[in-house]
């Protein structure tokens, strides 16, 4: 590379960071998932949510970091290893490849993956360890205690359920070893004065009830974080012997992944403490009781926001990697297309509750609200535009009163949807958009653009109407692009616009007068349900 081209793309970069920085900050995550097997729809939720909400941000002016990525030590994955007659690190690279090619596939727009076997992680999480330990935060005892080997945890006898593991209903086995211990207990109090002082940090508030009543009332236990049965894991330096048990491994990842403790922790600076973690609802409570307490201890900032979301469930069952009972999402992706699945996860199920997954209601979404709705409005708009002006259209500004309330719904959209994405309700903001959609089509049966057509003296009429609707699937648009990337860039296309972004849909009018669009392009087809 010539000196120039480097000088050139050095300066692309310090620009581009400046101007990061003058915007106010974002950091999100998600859960990391644990390679045991390859992802299913489940994994695929939480993502795209935490995609669609990270698009959103950039979309309206936020620098956002957003991570993801892979939880890989532990027992579990080293008997799968061990199974498949592979190294554990052999094991995972395999289906990392296949998570990330995944996620490539549903236009995930994380910034960062991180793997708690990259030796940034590791050697950071040594370091926390350390930390913890010197403090006298962690100390040396002996673990008895009832485990359940696929889940990774412990549990006490009263959290069993007829004498089974809570979350997965299998045996748990009685253990007993040499084990290093977390004083959760020391810092209770000072978490439930940080509940108090941050009513969001358990969101939603039915999680927060269910966090203090089952686990802080009943006071805390101190928690085991280490073990010597397996070596699967990162190793305490000071003990050999010891691997970190998995929480602490898996928890520090958030500030692991921004350079906490290392060299560089520019990243670090600038993005922590998260405004969000996204997690399902089992994994709250390592959340907001060990993660707090862990970060209380090293005296880092604590997060912002913990969002515990419900489950998809196939037959009112939960999507289980060892029950197989789902597909391959790739197998959604090239029957439904990619779309098509984000929509039906971000739309269907109000974030926060359980909901259904069947390929029939993947398909009901698909035709009611995505050929039916959105692509048929603007394959007509688009096709009007064509048929009686040459494709050109514009602003003739020949109004009837049934215009007003159309305009006005599309300008109330954006800050509707604001206000839903802020309080994270992403299916009520999609709802809004698709209403302005509903709007539109229905505007089209009041309006009779067909009728028009027929009279010479209604053409400047005509064109005012089609221009309406054009600028509200643009303005529809500028929105649809956190949630449905693809279909949006394709819209624009037809409509021969460059203005796309969120400070354009202020006021109505945007759309520059005297436009050619383009062909119409069939969106979504509808789906034959009996064929598939
Ligand atoms: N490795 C831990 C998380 C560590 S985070 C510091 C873990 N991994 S997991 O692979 O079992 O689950 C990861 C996430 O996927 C969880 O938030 C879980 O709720 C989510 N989901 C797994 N199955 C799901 C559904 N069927 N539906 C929705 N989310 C689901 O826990």
């Amino acid at each position: 590379m010539s000196s120039l081209v480097l000088a050139y793309f050095f300066n692309y970069r310090k620009e581009k960071e400046r101007k990061n920085m003058e915007k106010e900050k974002f950091y999100l995550t998600t859960p990391i998932y644990y390679p045991s097997a390859n992802f299913h729809i489940g994994h695929c939720y939480t993502t795209i949510i935490g995609d669609a909400i990270a698009r959103y941000k950039r979309l309206s002016g936020y620098d956002v970091f957003y991570l993801t990525g892979t939880d890989e030590h532990g027992q579990k994955i080293q008997k799968k290893a061990e199974e498949a007659g592979v190294s554990p690190q052999a094991y995972v690279d395999e289906i990392v490849d296949n998570a990330k090619d995944l996620w490539k596939s549903l236009k995930i727009s994380y910034d960062k993956f991180i793997r708690t076997t990259d030796k940034e992680h590791v050697e950071c999480v040594q370091k926390i360890f350390k930390k913890l330990y010197d403090k006298g935060d962690i100390y040396k005892g002996e673990y008895k205690g009832l485990y359940c080997t696929p889940c990774e945890s412990f549990w006490t006898e009263s959290q069993l359920v007829d004498g089974k593991c809570p979350d997965c209903g299998r045996e748990v086995t009685m253990v007993s070893e040499e084990a290093y211990f977390f004083k959760l207990s020391k810092y209770q109090d000072r978490l439930v004065k940080y509940y108090e002082e941050n009513p969001n940090f358990i969101s939603p508030q039915s999680r927060k009830n269910e966090m203090i009543n089952n686990f802080i009332k009943p006071g805390l236990e101190d928690l085991c974080v280490s073990r010597t049965s397996f070596d699967w894991g990162v190793p305490v330096t000071f003990d050999p012997g010891h691997v970190v048990y998995v929480w602490i491994d898996a928890l520090s990842n958030y500030i692991t992944a921004l350079g906490y403790l290392s060299d560089d922790d520019s990243l670090y600076k600038r993005y922590w403490p998260a405004d969000l973690h996204i997690v399902g609802k089992e994994i709250v409570r390592f959340h907001t009781i060990i993660w707090p307490i862990m970060l209380m201890a090293l005296e880092v900032p604590l997060p912002k926001m913990v969002f515990g979301h419900g489950w998809l469930i196939i037959d009112g069952g939960k999507i289980s990697k060892s029950l197989g009972n789902y597909k391959d999402p790739r197998d959604y992706i090239d029957t439904y297309g990619v779309d098509a699945v984000r929509y039906f996860v971000l739309r269907e199920v109000p974030f926060g509750s359980d909901g259904n997954f069947s390929e029939e209601a993947l398909i009901n979404r698909t035709n009611g609200d995505l050929a039916n709705i959105l692509g048929n409005l603007v394959n007509r708009t688009i096709g009007m535009a064509n048929k009686y002006f040459g494709g050109i259209v514009e602003n003739t500004k020949v109004s009837a009163d049934l215009d007003r309330a159309l305009i006005d719904e599309a300008l109330a959209l954006k800050r509707k949807v604001n206000e839903y994405m802020n309080d994270l309700e992403v299916s009520k903001s999609l709802e809004a958009i698709f209403d302005l959609l509903r709007s539109c089509n229905k505007y089209i049966d009041e309006t009779t653009p067909w009728v028009l057509a027929k009279d010479e003296t209604q053409k400047d009429r005509l064109s005012t109407v089609i221009y309406n609707l054009v600028e509200c699937i643009r303005i529809a648009t500028v929105l649809l692009q956190a949630y449905l990337p693809d279909t949006a860039e394709s819209i624009f296309k037809q409509l021969n616009t460059e203005l796309t972004g969120y400070d354009t849909i202020d006021s109505f009018g945007g759309y520059v007068s005297g436009t050619k669009v383009n062909e119409p392009v069939v969106l979504f087809k509808r789906i034959d349900k009996e064929k598939e």
